[in-house]
């Protein structure tokens, strides 16, 4: 588990600001084994991944063109990654009383080119998507390889851009924060995942995988 300090930051900056930026929150050594074992996954392995919710959920190149696959705990380090995942859930629900029930994630394989245009990741009473966290796998990005994540306000305003680098992690509302991926010009490998609330909210289920 990663240190203490990383907790009480993450649990201080999201209940000052509703996200987190927190770099190094997972060892180097440990960032390198996941992306070695996500590079070595077969790409028939990995689908294109969709967009919208449960049944308008379309497939549309125009808005992202990454590819997922999801992880379970099956296999190492998935199961590993998981159960780090999993501590930060019952401290998040020990020290914000956020009720999070489970987490689900999956990697996220940006060719060179690709995207993920502004969206937000759950709609207001629409999703049990709480939290949206994201873990980058790359070491030594470069700003000139791009693939930045760009956190907005409400008012449209910047926030924040995040460089894609090994290690760092981002906590965010997700239904407050409309974000999105410039265009990565290198292989760009992460984790994004949403800790998630124990209800179909107005009989809207989260989409089936
Ligand atoms: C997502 C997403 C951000 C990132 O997968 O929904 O917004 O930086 N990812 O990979
Ligand atoms: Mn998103």
């Amino acid at each position: 588990m990663p240190a203490t300090p990383h907790l009480d930051d993450i649990v201080n900056q999201l209940s000052d600001d509703g996200y987190c930026i927190i770099p190094n929150f997972l060892q180097a050594p440990f960032a390198a084994r996941l992306h070695q074992y996500a590079n070595a996954i077969p790409s028939q392995f990995w689908s294109t991944a969709a967009v919208g919710r449960a049944q308008q959920q379309t497939i549309n190149t125009m808005v992202r063109n990454d590819r997922i696959r999801w992880l379970t705990d099956e296999h190492e380090p998935e199961s590993a990654y998981l159960a780090i995942m999993d501590e930060l859930r019952i401290w998040l629900n020990r020290q914000l009383f956020l009720g999070l029930f489970d987490y689900e994630c999956h990697f996220a394989h940006y060719p060179s080119g690709a995207f993920y245009k502004k969206h937000l990741d759950a709609f207001k009473g629409r999703s049990n998507r709480r939290l949206t966290t994201v873990m980058y796998l790359n070491e030594n990005w470069q700003d000139e390889h791009g693939g930045q994540l760009v956190i907005y306000g409400e008012r449209g305003q910047v926030l924040k851009q995040v460089k894609p680098e090994r290690g760092t992690l981002v906590v965010f509302l997700s239904d407050k924060f409309v974000h999105e991926v410039l265009p990565s010009f290198r292989d760009r490998l992460s984790i994004t995942g949403w800790f998630r609330l124990n209800a179909s909210i107005s009989g809207i289920v989260d989409p089936p995988r």
